[in-house]
């Protein structure tokens, strides 16, 4: 081939960064809905938590092994009744991980934006507290939070410090307790879901950040907006099985592109 036949590598450059500003752009419409929307609903999944440094479940969290047991295994139902303090020590050991990760951008972000609409609801999937710590009220958590114990028994809740492990027993009943997290093959809190479903239900325009979009119910509350007439919006830097359900893709990550949708536009 001759040297002339070559794509001149400017023009490829230039056209690559065209797309990136393409996609990062919020449109309009997005921007109109989110000025004036009186009801908003954001969905969050591991990806919101991952410019902190919490790994993401699809592409290498779900993947580790922990004294040798499989992560699907060892965060199973089965292995509740199986060996309940393996269990506790393993979100210990999560916990620990977790304790000194801050709220990133992102989190910030949403937590302002609880502010500037009537109604405004966080849902997430992850169990870190981060919403919380970045000042977010009112988070529906849909698979429970490790900064949580739970009696096996009554149903008691008990808050677990920073540096502390999960106590073993209730203090009001003496039964067992177990993180209060939603393990493979369990149920999701009573209520959770309902409340959120609600939300979704009424909600003008439906933001979803960060999940894969694969792991129900809670993949299902984008299709229940949707359904019931709300404004679709995704943020991921991958496409999802939500993204060609959604009104408008963002594609990026959710520490910049979440700031966008206050900034002044491009
Ligand atoms: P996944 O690990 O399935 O998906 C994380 C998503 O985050 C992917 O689509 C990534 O592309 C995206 N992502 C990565 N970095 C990002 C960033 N900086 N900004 C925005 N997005 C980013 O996590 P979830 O969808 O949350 O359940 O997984 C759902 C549930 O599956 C989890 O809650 C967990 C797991 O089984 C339980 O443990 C019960």
């Amino acid at each position: 081939m001759d040297l002339l036949d070559t794509p001149c590598p400017r023009s490829v450059t230039i056209q690559l960064s065209m797309q990136t500003v393409q996609r990062q752009r919020i449109s309009e419409e997005l921007r109109g809905r989110f000025e004036s929307a009186k009801s908003v609903l954001v969905l969050t999944g591991a990806g919101v938590s991952a410019e902190s440094g919490v790994p993401t479940f699809r592409g290498g969290g779900n993947t580790a092994v922990w004294k040798g047991m499989p992560f699907d295994v060892i965060s199973s139902a089965r292995m509740i009744e199986r060996d309940l303090p393996a269990v506790r020590e393993w979100f210990d050991y999560r916990r620990n991980l977790l304790q000194p990760l801050k709220p990133n951008p992102a989190h910030r972000e949403i937590a302002r934006w609880e502010k500037r609409f009537q109604q405004f609801t966080v849902v997430t999937q992850n169990i870190d507290g981060l919403h919380q710590k970045a000042g977010s009220t009112g988070v529906i958590e849909l698979h429970g939070n490790i900064w949580r114990a739970r009696c096996v028994d009554c149903d008691a809740r008990y808050e677990i410090l920073a540096g502390e492990s999960c106590s073993e027993q209730c203090v009001s009943c003496g039964n067992w307790l177990r993180p209060d997290v939603v393990l493979f093959g369990e149920m999701l809190p009573r209520g959770a879901f309902e409340l959120a479903a609600e939300s979704a239900h009424e909600c003008e325009l439906c933001i979803v950040v960060g999940t894969s979009g694969i792991v129900y119910p809670a993949a299902s509350l984008p299709e229940i907006a949707k359904t019931a007439g709300a404004y679709l919006c995704e943020v991921n830097p991958e496409r999802t099985a939500l993204s060609e359900h959604c009104d408008e893709v963002l594609t990026g990550k959710a520490g910049a592109i979440l700031q966008m949708f206050t900034s002044a536009p491009d």
